[in-house]
């Protein structure tokens, strides 16, 4: 662990003095001048990702006295010669040795559409090493790639060039047999997650979820990566009935268990309306509810807050809207609750999510947490009169309003807090503030930790890999021009 800065007098004042120090940024490169952002969406959930080099790289990690490894980030760069064709980049630099970043562009591949769903989302095997992205999705056929296994095991011996990759393919490899049009058709939203050790009874190693559907009629799928061997079908987990669940999120604890929280969007018939790009009647308003679930086997068999169960995929009975007991807080339809915001989980097993309501007539960002008893508390963040904060920022938010992000320090000084990363929703702002509560004040002690008034036009996003890894806060970024990485301690 890299040594962080311990507040003088913790236990006294705690976050009032906790250090959240910018320690460099830097930049990936030009993100591409299109209406809708194709970098920095919440729902990409990992644009970022850092992996211990293992094998030899292990021996020089030893030498070089850290636990450090390589970091990998994915994003959209308009073609040289024609803006209105984008290629996806993957860079990766050493954390051990320079704050470099070397990348290379897939030019076979043309995304043309200024659709703000048409993210890269990154995944990587820890077991074999492959990289794997999901990309240029919306309601369409699967667009995946994988790499060349050891590329992100053997750091130091890969040559970084686009030949890593294989080509793009509309099907998972190992599951060539299940049929395309049923499967990995209108596909939107895929998202990797590295299953932890402790939750690894089939060797697998890296979560895929993804949405078959589309706004408002749609399912959620759950797939898991064996190192070696390729990919298998844990199935159906949400079904959408007249509408689809959006997931805030899918989280482990530290015991392995798989968290998730949801809202549903129910369908409005729009038959005949040019709905291509933004949802159109099923926008926001339409959404309800928070709902919440867990799974203990890696997401085949369902469990409501309770501990009862409600879904088993392998016997196709997903998660359904009247599932028991599956609603925490019943929010009406133009309630203002926002899809796909944030949740993550604290070092206590304690999930906590991040949306917003406007069932009070002002739209507010609202935090729900899980107790450790499994009571759930819901507390609107502090109104600008009470929270301090030269971006007035939880004045600003609005219905479909850039989305933050919620992030856990790992165990030392910072354990405990909770930050919330927030986007100003102010008009033509770029403004971001990273907001602080702890445990110990039942997570309503809200106090700005650092804010900036412009540098963030896009969703914020972070390396939750890195963060466990080592401490530091890799914030992705894009500040209107650049797309850029910005490390943090505390
Ligand atoms: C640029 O790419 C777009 C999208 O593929 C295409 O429609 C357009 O004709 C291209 N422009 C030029 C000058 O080639
Ligand atoms: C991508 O766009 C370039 C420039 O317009 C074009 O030459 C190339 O054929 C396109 N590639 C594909 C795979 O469509
Ligand atoms: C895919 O979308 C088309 C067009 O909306 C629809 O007809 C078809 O049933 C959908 N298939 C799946 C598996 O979602
Ligand atoms: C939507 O309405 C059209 C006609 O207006 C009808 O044909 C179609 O079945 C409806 N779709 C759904 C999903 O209800
Ligand atoms: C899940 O369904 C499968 C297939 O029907 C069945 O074999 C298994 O026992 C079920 N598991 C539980 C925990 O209900
Ligand atoms: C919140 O609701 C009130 C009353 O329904 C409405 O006037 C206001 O515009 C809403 N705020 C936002 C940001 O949508
Ligand atoms: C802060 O936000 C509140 C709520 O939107 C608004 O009433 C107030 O005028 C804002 N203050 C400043 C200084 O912008
Ligand atoms: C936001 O920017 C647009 C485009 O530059 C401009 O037309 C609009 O007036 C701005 N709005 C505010 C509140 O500054
Ligand atoms: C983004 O950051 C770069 C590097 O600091 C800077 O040159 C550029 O002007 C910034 N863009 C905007 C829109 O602020």
């Amino acid at each position: 662990m890299k040594k962080l800065w311990i507040a003088a007098c913790y236990a006294c004042c705690l976050h009032a003095t906790a250090a959240f120090r910018p320690v460099g940024s830097t930049t990936l490169g030009q993100d591409p001048q299109t209406v809708n952002r194709l970098n920095g969406e919440s729902f990409q959930q990992d644009p970022l990702v850092t992996l211990n080099g293992m094998l030899w790289d292990a021996i020089l990690a030893i030498q070089y006295s850290s636990d450090l490894g390589y970091q990998y980030a994915v994003f959209w760069t308009a073609d040289a010669t024609n803006a209105s064709i984008r290629h996806a980049s993957v860079s990766r630099r050493d954390l051990r040795m320079s704050s470099l970043w070397e990348t290379f562009t897939l030019s076979d591949y043309n995304q043309s559409d200024d659709d703000g769903h048409d993210v890269i989302s990154l995944g990587i095997s820890q077991g074999d090493g492959t990289l794997h992205i999901g990309f240029d999705q919306h309601d369409n056929d699967l667009r995946y790639r994988i790499s060349k296994s050891g590329v992100a095991t053997n750091p130091s011996v890969i040559e970084w060039t686009a030949d890593i990759f294989g080509p793009t393919l509309d099907y998972l490899p190992g599951l060539e047999f299940l049929d395309k049009s049923v499967y990995f058709i209108n596909i939107t939203y895929p998202r990797f997650l590295n299953i932890p050790s402790n939750a690894r009874p089939s060797g697998s190693d890296l979560l895929l979820e993804l949405r078959v559907g589309r706004s408002g009629l749609g399912d959620d799928w759950l797939y898991t990566y064996t190192p070696n061997r390729g990919w298998n079908q844990v199935g159906r987990y949400l079904e959408g009935v007249n509408n689809n669940a959006y997931i805030n999120g899918l989280d482990f604890d530290s015991h392995g268990l798989l968290h998730t929280t949801w809202t549903y969007r129910d369908y409005v018939n729009d038959t005949g309306q040019d709905v291509a790009v933004e949802a159109g009647p099923n926008g926001p308003e339409n959404n309800h509810d928070m709902d919440y679930a867990f799974s203990h086997d890696l997401g085949t068999i369902w469990l409501n807050n309770w501990g009862q169960q409600i879904a088993n995929t392998t016997a196709e009975e997903p998660v359904v809207p009247i599932s028991a007991g599956i609603t925490i807080f019943s929010i009406p339809k133009y309630g203002g609750i926002l899809n796909q915001e944030a949740q993550t989980i604290d070092n206590e097993g304690r999930i906590h999510v991040l949306n917003r309501e406007n069932t009070t007539g002002v739209e507010r960002w609202y935090h729900y947490w899980r107790s450790t008893t499994a009571a759930w508390i819901r507390t609107p963040l502090p109104p600008s009169s009470e929270l301090y904060s030269v971006n007035n920022i939880t004045g600003t938010p609005t219905v479909i309003g850039k989305r933050g992000k919620l992030v856990v320090p790992p165990s030392g000084p910072s354990s405990g807090m909770l930050f919330a990363i927030l986007p100003s929703n102010a008009p033509n702002s770029s403004a971001l503030s990273v907001l602080a509560s702890t445990a110990a004040g039942h997570f309503r002690d809200w106090l700005v930790l650092w804010e900036v008034p412009s540098g963030c036009v896009a969703e914020p996003l972070f390396d939750r890999t890195r963060l466990r890894e080592d401490g530091v806060l890799s914030l992705y970024l894009v500040n209107g021009t650049e797309v850029q990485v910005a490390d943090f301690e505390f």
